[in-house]
């Protein structure tokens, strides 16, 4: 008698193992390996699923970026790079109760306006369900056709033959394919049931969406192991504290990534927030110490946002340092820098830094305002709530140039700023100061001179 063969794979990262492991030696999940049994028969390639192909010069491809399909939601047309392209897979991660659905059903309703049906799968939720839902958002449209199903076999075949403008998946892990034994959101089903969908979009020229739900604990196979399938990955992120919803852009074949669309969840759907950094600057305390405002970009729109700290004696031998929503070793190596090089004495002092309304800032060019925005908090001097900075700093103190200055200027003098502490060599070639005052600084002295003047 053959004997099944089976084997182990961490739900994390999809690892391989032919025994149990109570840590995964790729990723450092704990408990994560599950037992899977390995498929007898290898199922049809990819190549019996394209039409033969024959090699033709680039210049004779026909279509391109004029073929995009917006979604009716400029915030998401955006993050995809311009609007939904023929054929591609979009993976939208998330966590639970985040407004993945929401979303897709906004966007579905968006792209079914235009004549045409679109086909929403869910796994998780019954007909009656997303009804109530699609009250809420108002929309009730004959032409978004509901498909409560698991099967993976039975969603191709319904939509095969409906041929949807889009495809939704909700979500990637309630669904299974036959071909394999695992439980369904098992790495090995998520997967593959992925590569198939993929295979369907590029045969029918279909737009599919996936959604996938990632979990702190990563008991559900994390779409991670699913990046390198899709073409684009989104992430949604954001408090569930918080009314902002931020849509990142992970990776893009059609695009560019670090695009991110801002979203505020209301009682009627999810709205585009078309002035983000109004929104983000709302609730500043004004005068107050420990707070200063940095334009970043995100992509390629310019995002004013507060960063704040407090600095504070601390009541252990080992003073604390804790960050959220900017890199963690970064403010540490800033923080060595100004006690260097400004003489700051921060050696027995907690920091905490905290970046308002849920971002995340990973560009350097917010180096500048986390410097302000301790010693801020540190000599207890509140910065001018008009002045605003932007800048890198280097290991020597020194402030280097950032890229797209003028767009970070023209954002600030738009919503009404008056002061401009930035680095040196950007001040020197700015040709339009957009009736800001504009202080140049080469290093950390220069530039704390110049916030606390
Ligand atoms: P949902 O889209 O179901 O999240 P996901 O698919 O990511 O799990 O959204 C769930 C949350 O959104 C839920 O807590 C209720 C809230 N919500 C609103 O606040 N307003 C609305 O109009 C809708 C539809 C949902
Ligand atoms: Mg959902």
């Amino acid at each position: 008698m053959q004997k099944t063969k089976t084997f182990f794979q961490c739900q994390a990262c999809g690892s391989m193992s032919p025994k149990w492991l109570g840590k995964c030696p790729d990723c450092g999940a704990w408990n994560s390996f599950t037992e899977e049994k390995k498929e007898s028969v290898r199922h049809s390639s990819i190549a019996t699923h394209f039409k033969k192909s024959e090699p033709q010069p680039l210049s004779s491809v026909t279509g391109g970026t004029g073929q995009r399909t917006s979604t009716g939601i400029g915030e998401l047309d955006r993050v995809l790079g311009g609007g939904v392209v023929p054929g591609s897979v979009v993976l939208v991660g998330g966590d639970p109760g985040i407004g993945k659905s929401t979303l897709l059903l906004q966007a579905l309703s968006g792209i079914s306006g235009k004549g045409g049906k679109v086909l929403y799968v869910s796994g998780e939720e019954s007909p009656e369900q997303v009804k109530i839902r699609a009250e809420r958002l108002a929309i009730n449209s004959e032409d978004i056709i509901l498909l409560p199903e698991t099967s993976l076999e039975s969603i191709v075949h319904t939509a095969t033959k409906l041929v949807p403008k889009v495809l939704v998946v909700d979500s990637i892990q309630t669904v299974y394919t036959e071909e394999i034994l695992s439980a369904p959101g098992s790495v090995s089903q998520v997967r593959d049931c992925a590569a198939k969908l993929m295979l369907f979009a590029k045969k029918s020229d279909i737009p599919v969406f996936l959604i996938g739900h990632v979990t702190k604990e990563g008991a559900i196979a994390g779409p991670r192991v699913l990046e390198h399938i899709v073409d684009t990955v989104l992430y949604f992120e954001g408090d569930r504290g918080h009314s902002y919803r931020i849509l990142r852009t992970v990776k893009n074949r059609f695009g560019s990534t670090n695009e991110i669309g801002i979203f505020e969840m209301s009682d009627s759907g999810l709205l585009e927030v078309e002035n983000p950094s109004e929104l983000f600057l709302l609730e500043r305390p004004l005068n107050v110490s420990g707070s200063t405002v940095v334009a970043s970009m995100e992509g390629t729109r310019p995002l004013m946002v507060e960063i704040q700290s407090l600095v504070s004696q601390t009541n252990f031998g080992m003073p604390r340092r804790t960050t959220i929503g900017v890199d963690f070793n970064r403010v540490n190596l800033l923080v060595a820098v100004l006690e260097k090089k400004a003489g700051l004495h921060l050696g027995g002092m907690d920091i905490f830094v905290n970046v308002v309304g849920g971002l995340k800032l990973i560009e350097p060019a917010v180096d500048l305002g986390i410097i302000a925005t301790i010693t801020s908090s540190l000599r207890d001097i509140p910065v001018d709530p008009r002045l605003f900075v932007f800048g890198e700093v280097g290991l020597s103190g020194e402030i280097r140039a950032v890229a797209q200055a003028e767009i970070r200027l023209k954002e600030a003098a738009k919503i009404g700023f008056k002061h401009a502490v930035i680095p040196f060599g950007n001040s020197d070639k700015i040709k339009n100061n957009f009736g800001l005052e504009i202080t140049g600084a080469r290093n950390v002295e220069d530039c704390l001179k110049a916030v606390f003047r």
